[in-house]
């Protein structure tokens, strides 16, 4: 195969394929992950003649002002010969948006700096099984609180995503919100991840909201869980260390273009990191 192979949109039919793809690569085969990204966002793929998908990089448009670049993947016996590095490069010819965003693993980093992307934060994933004693400060959200959780949220992001958020809210196993005086000051989403439930996303007009989210997302998990924390929110950082999480793989937040839209820091911890 070589690196001027047909990239192609991949559609539902390739998920067990891009499952495939992820486990080549240790990543957990998170099927809710991949389907929202098959089916809001765009995955592209490059066929190996053998049938299975040689390598995936996925974009995700929310506006003019924001995409999402995520799920790198290249097979490893595809590695070392340019096939990740162009398709980093293909992807940025397909989204005009003025902000590019992704979050970076060490194995990705390098293919997207030389691209032109520059570092602009980074998180740490913590896991665990938290005990969260105490009673939430935080209410459950129901299906009419999505309109005002889609505002909260794009105030953040500075671009909306009401699929997004709608698709999340169907699976959420848990959904919170903390009300202010006019709206909501965030909201919290956990779902069911391949190896654990995954907290995510988190917004918050502040750490202290936001820690009110995690506590209580983490209490009606209620086993094991992991969260990805920004190195710029040290009250999170602390609670996940009091409360026995483990400190593990960090990864970089790093943008193309313009900085990012919108309220950034009120992004406690992403959606998923090919979503944002
Ligand atoms: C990260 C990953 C996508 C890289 O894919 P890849 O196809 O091996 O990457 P490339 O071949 O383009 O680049 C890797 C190296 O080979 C070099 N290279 C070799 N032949 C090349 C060629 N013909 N053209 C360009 N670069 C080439 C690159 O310069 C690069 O060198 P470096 O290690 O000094 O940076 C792949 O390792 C992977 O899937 N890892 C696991 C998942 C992951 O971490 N994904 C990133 C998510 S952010």
């Amino acid at each position: 195969m070589t690196v001027a192979a047909e990239v192609r949109e991949l559609g539902i039919g390739d998920l067990p394929r891009c499952l495939a793809l992820a486990r080549d690569r240790d990543w957990a085969a998170e099927t809710r992950a991949w389907l929202l990204l098959l089916e809001i966002g765009r995955v592209y793929g490059i066929e190996d003649p053998d049938g299975s998908l040689a390598a995936t990089v996925s974009v995700v448009e929310y506006g003019p002002a924001l995409a999402a670049v995520g799920a790198l993947l290249v097979a490893r016996r595809h590695a070392g010969r340019g096939v990740g590095t162009a398709l980093v490069r293909s992807a940025v010819d397909r989204t005009t948006a003025a902000t590019v965003w992704l979050t970076a693993t060490p194995a990705g980093a390098p293919l997207y700096r030389a691209a032109g992307f520059r570092p602009v934060g980074g998180y740490v994933r913590y896991s665990g099984t938290p005990e969260v004693p105490g009673r939430p400060a935080s209410r459950t959200a129901d299906v009419g609180d999505l309109p005002a959780l889609v505002r909260l949220d794009a105030t953040a992001l500075g671009a909306s995503r009401p699929a997004v958020l709608a698709n999340l809210f169907s699976v959420a196993t848990v959904a919170r919100v903390v009300d202010g005086p006019d709206g909501p000051l965030g909201y919290g989403m956990s779902w069911r991840g391949a190896r654990s439930h995954v907290l995510g996303p988190v917004v918050a007009v502040d750490e202290r909201v936001a820690a009110t989210l995690v506590a209580d997302l983490a209490r009606d998990v209620g086993g094991p869980l992991r969260i990805d924390l920004p190195a710029s929110g040290p009250a999170l950082v602390t609670w996940a260390e009091r409360h026995g999480l483990t400190a593990g793989p960090a990864t970089a937040e790093m943008v193309l273009g313009a900085d990012p839209p919108g309220a950034r820091r009120w992004v406690r911890t992403f959606a998923t990191g090919a979503l944002g």
